[in-house]
């Protein structure tokens, strides 16, 4: 039986076992993915123990991320650039660290406008945490020319920015009014929703062609969302995000490139 689980602290939340349980299932595979809470002090020994584990691979989420990238042996390209990791499998007994957060945030932009890169000159993103750092790499691998960030603590985006040599921009959030107005895509990676706090966006002066996009995905239609969709624009919910970023560590594992589809997104909303 192959084994995999959802590695951090706590780890309870996590809506990775619905995901692979579902593909396990739909794909006849006689596996199994849990959940393994791993204690802060005990996450070193865990992860530079892993081959000997049990486990063909894991997911890794907070705090493990830095963690689970230094003990790994080979870092793939994302998880080397970052320094975090979100999947690890063994190969050869040598353990194997990647983050797909990037892959994931372009494949659900993908799947939902599939034109959204040759229309994307400017991206705008709000917010300059983990998942912004992710994001922000994924863009700029995929070439987007201008990106844009702003953060409410704006020597925070300055020092995301300064990791991404002449690519990235930073401001504070007040600056949101004026480069709103030449973004082409617009992405939320705050957690002022999830703090019960809003983002006030003057919506009316984005972009008619905008796309509207929030890593949040609790609610599924964030605030930050149903003000973009009022304002006439696309937008493309963080549910996709967190699908698709499962996919590499199911192939790797379990042997099948799992689909992201309707009836997935059914069962973990
Ligand atoms: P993650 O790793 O999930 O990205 P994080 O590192 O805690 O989470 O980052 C949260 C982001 O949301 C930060 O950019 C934070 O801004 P600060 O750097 O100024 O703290 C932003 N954020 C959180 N609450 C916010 C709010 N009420 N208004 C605006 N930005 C907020």
């Amino acid at each position: 039986m192959l084994r995999a689980c959802v590695t951090g602290w706590p780890v309870s939340h996590s809506r990775s076992p619905l995901i692979h349980g579902f593909w396990l299932k739909r794909y006849n595979i006689e596996g199994d993915y849990s959940l393994r809470a791993v204690p802060v002090q005990e996450a070193a020994s865990f992860y530079g123990g892993f081959a000997a584990s049990g486990y063909v691979g894991a997911n890794v989420t907070v705090p493990h991320k830095e963690v689970a990238c230094a003990a790994a042996s080979i870092c793939c390209a994302a998880a080397e650039r970052l320094g975090v990791a979100n999947t690890l499998w063994l190969e050869d007994g040598l353990l194997v660290a990647d983050n797909t957060d990037g892959i994931g945030f372009l494949a659900s932009l993908d799947q939902v406008v599939p034109a959204w890169s040759e229309k994307t000159e400017c991206a705008l993103i709000v917010g300059a945490g983990g998942a912004s750092r992710a994001v922000i790499d994924a863009l700029v691998q995929g070439g987007v020319e201008r990106i844009e960030l702003l953060n409410r603590t704006e020597a925070r985006a300055r020092e995301v920015a300064e990791r991404f040599p002449g690519k990235v921009r930073a401001f504070g959030l007040d600056a949101l009014a004026s480069r709103l107005s030449s973004a082409d895509l617009v992405i939320n990676a705050t957690s002022a929703g999830l703090a019960g706090a809003e983002l006030s966006v003057p919506w009316d002066g984005a972009k008619d062609s905008a796309i509207v996009t929030d890593l949040t995905y609790v609610p599924l239609q964030t605030p930050f969302l149903r003000g973009a969709a009022s304002a006439g624009l696309t937008t493309v919910d963080g549910l996709g995000m967190l699908l698709h970023q499962a996919v590499p560590g199911f192939e790797r594992w379990f042997g099948v490139r799992p689909v992201v589809d309707a009836a997935l997104r059914d069962i973990v909303v």
